[in-house]
């Protein structure tokens, strides 16, 4: 996820392009440019890092008459997915020698045959992205009407985009586009300023439009008109903008946790887009760069990482042991580095960081190449360290996540760990047929996400029953038990309510002993295996008066008789419940940290990412 600024019309374009991407900084972070037309030719500006660099490396933009004269520009921050983030990676990107300069939000997925075709007709490629494949494709089509090689470049493209572009020969003309990633276009007096978001608009004007997928907008000064990709004119409606400022970051949520937690079913079909081969009922983890040969010699899958995405981890542990009938070991990164593990050429180790730069998980990741390990990063941060050193892996496109409590890099990470384990049991005894049946499950999972998200309302009613506990308990079987853990964390983090998470099994070897009418517990009893073991786990729990929250599957009779509230998800195989259940455990937790007036972004003693020991 990226932003995009673009403006045309009577002002200097620069000095509203570099407020429009400070604004969308919480998009991506990590390098930015601008484009600006001098009349004549484009100025392309772009830099590593945050926005901050890029204005200083411009230097005073304001009474510099290269950009006062300049009434027409693109701008970008980036959230790198294909490069890493460096100043020729960064957007805009140029192609024909600066004719043609593009930005772009989105994944191109057939990106490497467009680049491959482009090559041959002698385009030379300056970066590693996916995205400068487009400028190119606009410039091998380009015949002095930009309009109509934008559109039969995109008629060319798998993937989404969020687009804008300029050409040097067209003074006046802005193009953007857009299909998957979101385009806004604010209408202002003989000017128009376009952006990811209205948090980059609203300072400007409150009047705009959003764009559908597979529309082009040709936007000139205060002009602009729709059309499809074949030129026909389609009206859009105007829409008013009244949120505050802070309110458009967030994407009119009050938190970026909770627009984090409602990002889930777009980042999911981030995380597994382009990764699923339905017909083959296989996956495709190109970035892993090993062949099916090779995979079907490691003997053990070796998981390393900390806090959530170690409970992550757990989850892969138990799908590669229940879909491969492989060995799979989840190890606490911090004791993995300090143990002299055992650990051998005949282990794939996936090191699982949502920011690739939490220190325990990179001196693991480090530990685990000294030890002759093939070592593969699941990380969310492109070009982070535990990306770069362990030199291949799997990226999460979850997304930046802003609040220090993960959550969809959590339901991302599970996604793909469910993906891996797919593809490492496919190399061994799973059927084609199998293969497809949790290919589709997987590829579900967006859509039963949304179900819960449905139900934050009744989530939030339940979480009210919360508000004065001072410790939980939370309990599981199987693949519930990570969900149990995850749910725990989430809660210990931003309600500050002490929660112990455990096998549901476990407790009556002690933790029993605490269970009374000030120990409320919550019970994942999603229907499958160990289901009705923990049905009775929980008549064992309110034997001792302990009030219990289910986590159960819809019409679940047996189960809802056995608590005092219930959070009803989708019916589902087990192992697509540990992110169906643990969705709704993020709300419930959400809004228990709510009604406490918690500060849930920045929750105290807590950092984003550790990169400390
Ligand atoms: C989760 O909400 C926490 N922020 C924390 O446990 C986090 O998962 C842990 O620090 C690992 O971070 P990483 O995924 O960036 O390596």
């Amino acid at each position: 996820m990226c932003g995009i600024v673009a403006y045309a019309g009577v002002r200097a374009a620069s000095p509203i392009l570099l407020q429009g991407l400070r604004k969308l900084e919480y998009r991506g972070y990590d390098s930015a440019g601008i484009a600006v037309h001098r009349g004549s030719a484009i100025d392309i500006y772009k830099q590593e890092g945050k926005v901050a660099n890029l204005v200083d490396s411009i230097g005073d933009y304001q009474t510099d008459p290269s950009h006062q004269e300049a009434h027409l520009g693109i701008a970008h921050t980036r959230w790198a997915t294909h490069g890493p983030p460096t100043q020729v990676n960064a957007h805009p990107h140029p192609a024909g020698d600066g004719r043609i300069a593009l930005v772009h939000n989105g994944i191109i997925e057939n990106y490497r045959s467009l680049k491959s075709k482009l090559e041959a007709q002698g385009h030379i490629f300056l970066s590693d992205t996916d995205s400068e494949v487009l400028a190119h494709l606009v410039d091998s089509y380009y015949d002095g009407d930009l309009f109509a090689a934008l559109s039969a470049a995109l008629k060319e493209v798998n993937g989404t985009y969020g687009i804008a572009c300029i050409c040097a020969d067209e003074p006046g003309t802005l193009l953007v586009a857009r299909r998957g990633s979101p385009i806004v276009i604010g209408l202002g007096e003989n000017e128009t300023i376009v952006a990811s978001d209205a948090s980059a608009i609203i300072s400007h004007t409150r009047q705009a439009i959003y764009l559908d997928d597979n529309d082009i907008a040709i936007v000139e000064g205060g002009k602009v008109d729709v059309r499809t990709l074949d030129a026909v004119p389609v009206q859009r409606d105007l829409a008013s903008i009244d949120w505050s400022e802070d309110a458009a970051e967030k994407g009119g949520y009050d938190h970026y946790m909770l627009k984090e937690i409602f990002e889930q079913p777009e980042a999911i079909r981030n995380a597994i887009r382009g990764r699923i081969d339905e017909d083959r009922g296989t996956a495709i983890l190109s970035g892993l760069g090993l062949s099916p040969r090779e995979l079907v010699d490691f003997q053990r899958l070796l998981i390393v990482g900390c806090g959530t995405s170690l409970n992550a981890g757990l989850v892969g542990e138990y799908a590669v042991e229940n879909f491969a009938a492989m060995l799979g070991e989840v190890e606490q990164a911090a004791e993995f580095r300090y143990r002299n593990p055992i650990v051998g050429s005949k282990d794939l180790v996936i090191a699982i960081s949502q920011s690739g730069e939490t220190a325990d998980t990179l001196a693991a990741v480090r530990e685990a190449i000294d030890k002759g390990a093939l070592v593969a990063g699941l990380v969310n941060v492109v070009g982070s360290t535990i990306a770069r050193e362990a030199g291949r892996g799997i990226y999460l496109h979850a997304g930046p996540e802003i609040s220090v409590a993960s959550t969809k890099a959590f339901t991302c990470q599970v996604s793909v760990l469910l993906l891996v384990a797919l593809k490492l049991a496919r190399g061994r005894r799973m059927s084609r047929e199998d293969g497809v049946k949790i290919s589709r499950n997987i590829l579900g999972i967006p859509a039963l996400v949304q179900t819960v998200l449905e139900k934050n309302d009744a989530i939030a009613e339940v979480a009210k029953n919360f508000v004065e506990c001072a410790h939980m308990f939370y309990i599981g079987r199987g693949y519930m038990y990570p969900v149990a853990l995850e749910g725990a964390l989430k809660i210990k983090e931003i309600s500050y309510i002490h929660a112990e998470a455990y096998n549901a099994a476990e407790l009556k070897h002690g933790p029993i002993a605490l269970l009374d009418e000030n120990m409320p517990v919550v019970a994942l009893m999603n229907r499958g295996p160990g289901k009705e073991k923990t049905v009775g786990n929980v008549e064992e729990c309110r034997a001792r008066k302990a009030p219990v929250l289910g986590v159960i599957t819809e019409g679940d009779q047996e189960a809802k008789a056995a608590c005092d509230w219930v959070i009803e998800v989708p019916d589902c195989p087990h192992y697509i419940a540990t992110v169906v259940a643990t969705v709704a455990l993020q709300l419930f937790s959400y809004h228990v940290a709510r009604l406490r007036g918690c500060s849930i972004d920045q929750p105290r003693n807590l950092a984003k990412s550790v990169t400390v020991e």
